[in-house]
């Protein structure tokens, strides 16, 4: 049974469709990375499967079951927001909060066993030595981290990302990264990971879902990720270059202005030759 299975789905606003005809199974323990520019509808797909918003057409289903608000199969990491300073959360609370108190009870046992369950999660996001402090104290790395614990804490079968590493440095990119391809593969949680930038995760991918003005690609990165779909998807001249292992998407224009917050690393024509960076 697919972790995820979308058919015929269609989602729109008003007189905007967002996009139409998706049909799309994710399999349990697949890395699948929804791209698209500002605006195309990568977080309502997630909204979609987390049942906060209702399909114009077709359907979406979890685990075999169609999309609901609560549905403890599912982790959720929302894009970043920075924590307000003067919240007395400390990081242990955030984990906590992503608990289903309902599945180990209020008793003695129950807050035995969920307190288990944070230390767990803490310490497989290796976040032990600073879970207790208050969340406003830590890096946004050390933050990003927390969050991914707080998905993963009730076992989710299915881990929805939105724009995880975003604002975060290289190295704490490669860390949540990390963390979230090595769940997917000792667990088979399915993960969809919504990101305007592929090559801190090109090495992890198995497929890419390509958004742009209500058309859609699915493939794996290297169907998906070529100059002449890209192209088609933006109904202009767009060169994907590969340069040492990574995505240099290069367009013109207003083009360069969507691929401004999608696709790969982008520059423009013009500059192409001092604008690559690797
Ligand atoms: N509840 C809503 N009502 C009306 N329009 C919405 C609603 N939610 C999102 N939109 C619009 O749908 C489009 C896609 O939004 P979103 O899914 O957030 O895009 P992305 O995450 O790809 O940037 C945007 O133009 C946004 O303004
Ligand atoms: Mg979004």
């Amino acid at each position: 049974m697919p972790a995820i299975r979308l058919r015929g789905a269609g989602l729109g606003f008003g007189e905007r469709t967002l996009w139409d005809g998706l049909d799309l199974d994710i399999a349990p323990g697949e890395f699948v990375a929804v791209l698209g520019p500002n605006g195309s509808g990568k977080t309502s797909m997630l909204k979609v499967l987390l049942g906060q918003l209702a399909l114009r057409a077709g359907t979406a289903e979890i685990v075999g079951a169609p999309a609901r608000t609560g549905n403890a199969d599912i982790g959720y990491i929302p894009q970043q927001k920075t924590i307000d300073a003067g919240v007395q959360l400390r990081g242990v609370d955030l984990v906590g909060l992503g608990v289903d108190g309902h599945r180990w009870g209020l008793g003695l046992r129950g807050r035995g066993e969920r307190k288990r369950k944070v230390a767990e999660a803490v310490a497989a996001v290796g976040a032990q030595h600073y879970a207790h402090a208050p969340l406003e104290l830590m890096s946004g790395g050390e933050q990003q981290r927390l969050r991914v614990a707080q998905a993963l804490v009730g076992d989710p079968k299915v881990l929805l990302c939105d724009e995880p590493l975003l604002s975060l440095d290289m190295a704490n990119q490669r860390l949540v990264a990390e963390l979230i391809d090595r769940r997917r593969r000792t667990h088979d949680t399915a993960v969809v990971f919504v990101t305007h930038e592929i090559n801190p995760i090109l090495p992890l991918v198995d497929r890419v879902l390509y958004l742009v003005n209500g058309e859609f690609r699915i493939g794996t990165p290297d169907e998906v990720m070529t100059s002449e779909v890209l192209s088609e998807l933006y109904r202009t001249e767009v060169d994907v270059l590969r340069v040492r292992g990574r995505l240099v998407v290069v367009g013109t224009g207003d083009t360069l202005d969507a691929l401004g917050s999608a696709g790969a690393e982008h520059c423009h024509a013009e500059t192409t030759q001092s604008g690559v960076h690797a």
